[in-house]
């Protein structure tokens, strides 16, 4: 780390200060400003105002060396600075429509969606597109992906990279996996995130699901306030980690299909409001048949419009290209549906779904089809 960036090179800040923001994982001045000074008094035992003197200092120490923002600018210099905020290309056409271009960093992105729709796919996606050069859509940069659900899947990260012509190897060692127990842990391995950030070059992060152990953990109306509290607090450090540390970062969040369960419009998440009301982007996945819908939410710049996309073996994948996998299956197994359904795993899966074959990657938890033979997944209830 820079000597510019320890924190004891902040006046007043002292050894004991120092020892005590480190233990809580504050280690550079970016941690600092990514804790803010309620917490930052919390952890020291400083007066709030304190507090706020020093992470303002921290704040100005780090506008003065170009890093953040003024807090007054030109629009035209916001503007300059938005042409050079990174964009990660999705590896498709129609999803780099979606988002004019790719993934930003500096951002918060939702994506949220039944369960099933290619929430986890994408962020596999992301993980290995981000790692492609510059001159390629991506940042050369690393992930850090945290896995609430055990979900995460190094050999959809293999298929993906290869189907992309990368080193799966390479692409591999450059995603670090941080799998979360509880919401707590969850939490705090965001905290401690800082130096990992720093030391490895990550340019994407991952919350796959940002919001599921939440919810899991406090059921019931009585604990409303003290989940949505705390997710708050998850997603404000994602957002603000995004923005200090010049990285992507996407947060996926399941919800519930049926709209009759639900007043209002199906596409809101429920329940995921706060993560809605932190993130920049929010999009919204849905299936179609064998295919997905994408739909931009809320964008303060994008306008409100649908991509058909499809999920293969190279991730998610522009429409046609499903098309065209679709054609050489049919050409060389004429009738394929019948010839799946009959011999296929004779061991296998209670009747999932005919017209999804199973893949064999095992996504997240697949319960539904060992409840009742007929449930599609989107019957499968979410807590919360
Ligand atoms: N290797 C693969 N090739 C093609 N499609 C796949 C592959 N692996 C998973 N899928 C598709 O991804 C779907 C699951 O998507 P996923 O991202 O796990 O959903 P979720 O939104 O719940 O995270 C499966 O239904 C399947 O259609
Ligand atoms: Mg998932």
């Amino acid at each position: 780390m820079t000597d510019d960036l320890r924190i004891d090179s902040l006046e007043g800040v002292g050894p004991v200060t120092t020892r005590k923001l480190s233990d809580a994982g504050v280690h550079s001045i970016m941690d600092l400003i990514v804790r803010g000074p309620v917490e930052i008094a919390e952890i020291t035992g400083m007066d709030k105002d304190m507090a706020e003197k020093t992470v303002n200092k921290a704040r100005k120490h780090l506008v003065e060396g170009g890093q953040l923002a003024k807090d007054f600018v030109s629009a035209a210099e916001i503007y300059k600075h938005r042409q050079s905020i990174g964009k990660i290309t999705t590896g498709t056409n129609c999803l780099d429509t979606l988002f004019d271009g790719g993934l930003e960093t500096q951002a918060l992105t939702e994506v949220y969606g039944e369960f099933g729709c290619g929430k986890t796919q994408f962020a596999h996606t992301m993980s290995v597109m981000v790692q492609k050069p510059k001159e390629e859509g991506g940042l050369a940069g690393s992930v850090l992906y945290i896995d609430t659900e055990n979900t995460f899947r190094p050999e959809r990260i293999v298929s993906i990279a290869k189907a992309h012509g990368m080193d799966p190897e390479r692409v591999l060692d450059r995603i670090i996996v941080a799998r979360a127990y509880n919401s707590a842990h969850q939490v705090l391995i965001l905290e401690e995130a800082g130096t990992v950030i720093k030391e490895n070059d990550v340019k994407l992060i991952v919350a796959d699901s940002a919001v599921g152990l939440f919810r899991s953990e406090y059921l019931g109306r009585g604990t409303l306030s003290a989940r949505q509290q705390k997710l708050n607090h998850f997603v404000h450090l994602l957002s603000r980690i995004a923005e200090t540390y010049n990285c992507a970062a996407i947060a996926t969040n399941q919800v519930m299909a049926s709209p009759d369960i639900f007043f209002g419009d199906p596409t809101r998440p429920i329940g995921g409001n706060v993560v809605a009301h932190t993130s920049t982007y929010r999009i919204y996945f849905k299936k179609s048949g064998k295919k997905r819908i994408a739909r931009m939410v809320d964008s303060p710049h994008h306008p409100e419009e649908e991509v058909i996309f499809a999920l293969g073996e190279a991730g998610v994948i522009d429409p046609e290209e499903a098309d065209k996998k679709g054609a050489k299956k049919a050409a060389k197994k004429p009738a394929s549906k019948k010839a799946d359904e009959a011999p296929a795993a004779p061991a296998a899966a209670p009747a999932t779904e005919a017209k999804d074959p199973p893949t064999g990657t095992g996504t997240a938890g697949a319960k539904p089809g060992a409840k009742g033979a007929a449930a599609p997944d989107d019957a499968d209830p979410i807590e919360g």
